[in-house]
């Protein structure tokens, strides 16, 4: 007798949960449909690398390699992540750390039940196995640093000026935060100390360099380009270039700070770092497919804020859904390994440049010339269109897959630095336009049993490296598109 009311309130429930996430948002035309996670995974705090060191903040960086991923028949989805550690370990343990790219590979297996999972049931979902590391170098072969620069090596004929670790030790530093494959097999990272876009072969070594305009770079009060004291305009510190995305239909790169530079409200009149002005960031575009890396177009972007204190929501990790369309990885601190327990904005949202002023050239290439001083955009610029769009902290969501937001402060709360994105396709004949976006956070080596150049080390908290898997559609990518960037042979014909 009470079964009928009980189970019509349940369904009712499950339609308006489902109803809720699935909500198309609009932009630029297109109708994008977030339809929640379909699976989860972890790296362990400790697990290590073929060199004995803690694998570590892996999250940073992410791509899936070209030509790894495939659909097999029982349902379930394989292929190789290529992730990078941004500046590697911290304190003493990073002096001898060489930058590296981490191989994962992963069994994916959807899942689309309505009950929710343990968190062991949870991981294996989405499982991971370490398969190997590539130590990089630099244009002469000598081991790469991520430690921050106290040194700068001034621009030559054929180089830009370079982060060097100390004047006593030159080796160039990077801080690596966003990985692109292009088709030819080769590597583009996106850097914060430049911030630069960096270019590696298949081998591990450097073979060039993309400088972005001068508004972007450090410069002194004295007019020099320096990335081992303060500067008076370009990159806030640790604000560089998180994002790095391609176009491989075009070998166009776009590259985005993770907030606006210091001249455009990145720091305040007394120098110190605003995120109540920093919205309005940049994205640059790179035409790589000529003799030389080609700067196509520059957009503003606005960063969404909080709606209390009007802070800045940085974005982590940009890729690109065709069409001059975006996913933004944008985020708080909050989370497992962050400043707090409880996160309010974890999300992926969408932007598009199709309707936004292209300033590349233009005078705001100048650092003299902020395109939003004090916080203000110009007012001849119009800047991309923002939307709302995948809610990584939507409590139903996190549930299913065994986690949760705000305390207890334990293995099943959410990771705070979610920095990397990657996208396959599904290959779904009658949802032609869905997609699968990977999400993967930065557990910045927080470990209590770490191990770095044979010296062990515990930071007091196991933060485990979490993957999150959403299903998309995506109307604005071309199809086939997705395919191509992968290196694998169309879905549909
Ligand atoms: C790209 O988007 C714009 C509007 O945002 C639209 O007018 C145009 O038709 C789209 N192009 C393609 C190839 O779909
Ligand atoms: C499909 O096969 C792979 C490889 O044997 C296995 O790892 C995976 O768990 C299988 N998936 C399902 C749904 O059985
Ligand atoms: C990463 O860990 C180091 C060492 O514990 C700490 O100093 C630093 O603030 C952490 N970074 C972030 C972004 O939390």
């Amino acid at each position: 007798m009470y079964s009928y009311p009980l189970l019509s309130s349940l369904v009712l429930c499950q339609l308006l949960s489902s109803a809720r996430a699935d909500t198309p948002v609009k932009l630029g035309g297109y109708s994008y449909v977030s339809k929640g996670p379909v699976a989860f995974g972890v790296l362990a705090s400790n697990a290590v690398d073929s060199s004995g060191d803690t694998i570590g903040g892996i999250g940073s960086a992410m791509t899936i390699k070209r030509g790894t991923w495939s659909a097999l028949k029982n349902g379930s989805f394989t292929g190789t992540f290529v992730m990078h550690p941004d500046s590697g370990p911290h304190g003493d343990l990073d002096k001898g750390y060489q930058t590296r790219q981490q191989e994962i590979e992963f069994v994916l297996t959807p899942y689309t039940g309505s009950s929710s999972l343990s968190l062991s049931d949870a991981k294996k979902t989405l499982s991971l196995a370490y398969r190997k590391t590539l130590l990089q170098v630099d244009v002469d072969g000598s081991k790469l640093s991520g430690v921050d620069p106290s040194g700068t090596q001034s621009s030559t004929t054929s180089s830009p000026a370079l982060p060097l670790v100390s004047s006593s030790d030159p080796r160039l530093t990077i801080d690596a935060e966003s990985i692109a494959q292009d088709v030819d097999g080769t590597f583009w990272m996106g850097d914060e100390y430049g911030p630069y876009i960096y270019h590696f072969n298949s081998a591990g070594q450097r073979i060039g360099v993309i400088q972005p305009p001068r508004a972007f770079l450090p410069i002194t009060s004295q007019g020099y380009v320096d990335f081992s004291s303060s500067s008076v305009t370009g990159r806030v510190g640790g604000q560089g270039f998180e994002g790095l995305t391609m176009d491989h239909s075009t070998r166009t790169l776009y590259a985005m700070l993770q907030s606006a530079l210091i001249q455009d409200g990145g720091v305040d009149s007394d120098g110190e770092e605003s995120d109540t002005t920093s919205r309005y960031t940049r994205v640059v575009a790179y035409a790589v497919g000529g003799s030389s890396p080609e700067l196509k177009g520059e957009w503003v972007v606005p960063l969404p804020r909080s709606a209390s204190k009007g802070k800045t929501r940085p974005s982590s990790e940009i890729l690109f859904v065709g069409n001059g369309t975006f996913l933004s990885l944008s985020r708080d601190a909050g989370g497992r390994g962050g400043n707090d327990d409880e996160s309010s904005y974890k999300q992926i949202d969408l932007f598009s440049i199709t309707g936004a002023t292209n300033i590349a050239g233009s005078k705001y290439d100048d650092p003299k010339n902020p395109v939003a001083p004090g916080g203000t955009l110009a007012s001849d610029v119009v800047p991309a269109a923002y939307a709302s769009f995948v809610d990584l902290i939507n409590k139903d969501s996190l549930k299913k897959f065994g986690l949760h937001n705000g305390s207890p402060n334990d293995e099943t709360l959410i990771a705070s630095r979610w920095e990397g994105l990657a996208i396959a396709p599904l290959c779904d004949s009658s949802n032609k336009d869905d997609y699968l976006v990977f999400a993967v956070s930065d557990n910045n080596f927080s470990t209590t049993d770490g191990v770095i150049g044979g010296v062990s080390y515990d930071e007091g908290l196991d933060v485990d490296t979490q993957f999150l898997v959403y299903r998309v559609t995506l109307p604005s990518l071309s199809r086939g598109s997705v395919e191509t960037s992968l290196g694998i042979s169309p879905c549909f014909s």
